[in-house]
C-alpha cells in the first residue's frame, strides 16, 4: 500500500550555538500512523520533534537549515505564519501543563480563540474532547474544578483534550508517560492507538517497549544523526546497522 507522507524532513541541521545538535536528517513521516523516535539521552529526539511545530524558535542563538513540509507546505518559509503551522499540531509534553483554570475552561481554551463563544457549542466541544481523552466520566460532574486538582495522569489525559480541541492534524508527544504511573500510561497509549486512525502521532521515547507496543515506524537517532528509519518490524527484528541492533538490545543507551 502507498503510504502518504504528511512531515517530509530535508536535509535538516539544528545548531544550538556552536554546538550541532542535528546533522542533515532527511525523512518522512506516515500520515495516520504513529512513528516513535527512539535513541540515547542528548541525541536529539526532543530537538527533531520541536522543529516540527517551530517550538524550537524560541530557544535562544539556534540556527536551523534545511526544510521541514507539512502538508507540502515547508515551515521555514518566512511567508508562513507559526500560528498557522502550530494549529496544526498538538503537543504532549513529559509532565502535563494544564493552564491555572478550571478543567472546562482547559478544554474550551482553544475552541474560544478561534472565535467560538456560544455556551452550548462549547459545553459540546468539552464534553467531546473529554471523552476524546478517556477523561469525561472522572470529571463531568466537577468541570469548574481547578485543573490542578487533579491527578498527574488524569491532568496529562486533560491536556491531551486540550490540544485535541484546536483540531490538529498531527499529536507531538515527547515521552508522554514519563511521569505516569503505569495504568495512566496505558491509558494514554490505548488512546494513541484509537487516535491514529484521525491523526498521525509522532513520539519521542526512551522506553523501547513502549515503542514496540505503539509504533508503525521508528526512526532511530544516535548522536544527532539519523542512523536508521523504517516499519517498525524491520528496525525491532532485523535492523540494518549494527548500532542500531546494540541499542535495540540495550548493549548501549
Ligand atoms: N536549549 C538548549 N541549549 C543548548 N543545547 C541544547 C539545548 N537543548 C538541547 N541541547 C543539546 O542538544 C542535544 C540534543 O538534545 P535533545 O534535548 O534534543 O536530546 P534528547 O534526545 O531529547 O535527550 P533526552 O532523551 O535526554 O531527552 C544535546 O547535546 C543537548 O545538550
Ligand atoms: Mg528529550
Amino acid at each position: 500500500m502507498e503510504l502518504k507522507t504528511h512531515i517530509s524532513v530535508k536535509d535538516l541541521n539544528v545548531f544550538y550555538g556552536n554546538e550541532q545538535a542535528l546533522h542533515n536528517i532527511t525523512v518522512d513521516i506516515p500520515d495516520k500512523k504513529i512513528t516513535a523516535i527512539i535513541g540515547p539521552s542528548g541525541c536529539g529526539k526532543t530537538t527533531l520533534l520541536k522543529s516540527f511545530n517551530r517550538l524550537i524558535d524560541l530557544t535562544d542563538g539556534i540556527r536551523v537549515s534545511g526544510q521541514i513540509f507539512v502538508d507540502g507546505e515547508n515551515i521555514f518559509d518566512p511567508k508562513i505564519e507559526i500560528t498557522h503551522i502550530r494549529k496544526k499540531m498538538g503537543l504532549l509534553s513529559q509532565r502535563p501543563y494544564p493552564l491555572p483554570m478550571s478543567i472546562y475552561d482547559n478544554v474550551a481554551y482553544g475552541p474560544r480563540i478561534h472565535g467560538i463563544k456560544n455556551k452550548k457549542k462549547l459545553d459540546e466541544i468539552v464534553e467531546h474532547y473529554l471523552k476524546e481523552s478517556s477523561l469525561w466520566d472522572e470529571v463531568k460532574d466537577r468541570l469548574s474544578a481547578p485543573a490542578s486538582k487533579l491527578s498527574i495522569g488524569q491532568q496529562q489525559r486533560l491536556c491531551l483534550a486540550r490540544g485535541l480541541a484546536v483540531e490538529p492534524a498531527i499529536i507531538l508527544g515527547d515521552e508522554p508517560t514519563s511521569a505516569l504511573d503505569p495504568k495512566s500510561s496505558q491509558r494514554i497509549e490505548q488512546r494513541f492507538l484509537e487516535l491514529k486512525n484521525d491523526y498521525t502521532i509522532v513520539i519521542v521515547t526512551h522506553i523501547l517497549r513502549q515503542a514496540r507496543r505503539l509504533a508503525d515506524y521508528v526512526i532511530f537517532l544516535y548522536l544527532g544523526e539519523l542512523i536508521e528509519h523504517g516499519p517498525a518490524a524491520e528496525i525491532f527484528e532485523n535492523p540494518k546497522e549494527a548500532i542500531t541492533k546494540e541499542y535495540i538490545k540495550g548493549i548501549i543507551s
